[in-house]
């Protein structure tokens, strides 16, 4: 499962990235917002995270910038979160940092970057090995 959320800015692209889910048949959440009113990045990030319950699970989180939904995303206990805008970065995200949550500004990238990276960020799986004592010193 795939849990999705945003504030009021990023609530545009969320959209977007639920055509693309829903065209690739990918099973997903909308965890709000649900409409373009003023609401607070934080409450969503908290309550998308608080979702993610197994290894396999993911979030996607949509802010203007990525940053405020990120900060608060790693808050939480077994949440690593990347706030990504380029490829090599969520790729890596996924190959030694076992990332499993995407945050995106939706006032940084267009719909069509913001696809292609989530597209990189599904389909790219953790190495484990060196990385795995890494990723376990973080839950620590
Ligand atoms: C909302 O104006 C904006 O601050 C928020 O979407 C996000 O960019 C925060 O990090």
């Amino acid at each position: 499962m795939i849990y999705i959320g945003s504030d009021h800015a990023g609530f545009r692209l969320k959209e977007k990235i639920k055509e693309y889910l829903s065209e690739k048949n990918i099973e997903f959440e909308d965890c709000g917002c649900y409409n373009e009113e003023s609401c607070d990045y934080p409450d969503i990030a908290k309550t998308t995270c608080k979702k993610i319950s197994s290894e396999e699970e993911k979030a996607i989180l949509v802010c203007g910038t990525g940053v405020g939904m990120s900060i608060t995303a790693n808050k939480i206990h077994g949440i690593r979160a990347v706030c990504a805008h380029d490829s090599f970065s969520i790729k890596h995200s996924r190959l030694h940092n076992n990332a499993n949550v995407f945050c995106v500004g939706a006032r940084v990238v267009g719909f069509g970057l913001a696809l292609e990276l989530l597209e990189i960020f599904l389909a790219t799986h953790f190495e484990g090995g060196r990385h795995q004592k890494r990723v376990s010193k973080i839950e620590d």
